[in-house]
């Protein structure tokens, strides 16, 4: 470790395009710092490069695949390596599969786990120490998961995806109750359909204009780090418009 930032710091995976970008943008708007992951190299970068013009961050890219673990410890190494601080882990790299349960690849199932839940898992391990170093230091850290709506209550086709995310909530709920008394607190946000490159190939079933709009995604999960830690939010449940409140 170099030295430790007098600004705030955010590790953000997924951060090359969707909800993780506008995520991005807004800790830099705020004034932080960044550590950017994902795998492709080229979007992680332009981004880094515009934000630290436009807000004067200092913003590390990190490309890294959520599916290896051996680049998630160099995440993480290289976000303390810069930053020496935590203030938010932001877990939103996520893929999605749907199909029929009946002839669902387990195969499919354990590289939606390995990218959703396991990725997290690990990250948040790696980060532990740095996150509690941060939240005795200035009061808080904060895990910000994004997960879905699908793991709030099940839907057809979702039955890996749905797991994954219902695993993810789960495990911000626990982090919590071992957690949260250092000042180390979690949430889970999790939205129903969201406008991106994602959900695009459902646009036939749902109109784009009818999902929500990833910026208000992006609000509610960079609010969180504006309260202070006297309560524990385990999860943020989004929903859009119209009589279903419990579907994605
Ligand atoms: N869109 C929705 O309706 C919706 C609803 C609820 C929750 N979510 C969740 O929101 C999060 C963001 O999704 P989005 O809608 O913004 O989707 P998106 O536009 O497809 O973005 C997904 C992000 O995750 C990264 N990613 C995917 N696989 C990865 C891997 N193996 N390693 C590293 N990074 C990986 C992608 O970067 P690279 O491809 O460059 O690696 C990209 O930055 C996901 O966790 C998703 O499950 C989405």
């Amino acid at each position: 470790m170099t030295s430790t930032s007098q600004r705030r710091a955010a590790l953000v995976t997924g951060a090359s395009r969707g909800i993780g970008a506008l995520i991005a943008q807004r800790f830099a708007a705020a004034g932080w710092d960044l550590t950017l992951a994902a795998r492709s190299t080229g979007p992680l970068e332009e981004l880094a490069g515009r934000l630290a013009t436009d807000y004067g961050s200092t913003v590390r890219p990190v490309a890294s695949d959520m599916a290896q673990e051996d680049q998630l410890r160099h995440l993480a190494q290289a976000h303390s390596d810069s930053f020496g601080r935590l203030d938010a882990l932001v877990l939103n790299a996520g893929m999605g599969a749907i199909g029929p349960f009946a002839d669902f690849p387990p195969r499919r199932l354990d590289k939606l786990f390995a990218v959703n839940l396991r990725s997290a898992y690990v990250l948040i391990q790696q980060t532990l120490p740095l996150l509690r170093r941060t939240a005795a230091e200035h009061g808080t850290a904060r895990v910000i998961a994004v997960s879905s709506m699908t793991g709030i209550a099940g839907e057809p086709l979702n039955s890996a995806y749905g797991a994954t995310k219902a695993a993810l909530t789960s495990l911000c709920e626990t982090l919590n109750t071992e957690e949260s008394e250092g000042g180390v607190l979690a949430t889970a946000v999790c939205p129903g359909y969201v406008a991106t490159d994602m959900t695009a190939p459902l646009a036939d079933q749902v109109a784009t204009e009818l999902m929500i709009d990833p910026v208000d995604v992006a609000e509610v999960a960079v609010s969180l780090t504006r309260l202070g830690g006297s309560a524990v939010i385990p999860q943020i449940v989004m929903t859009r418009p119209g009589p279903h409140l419990w579907r994605a």
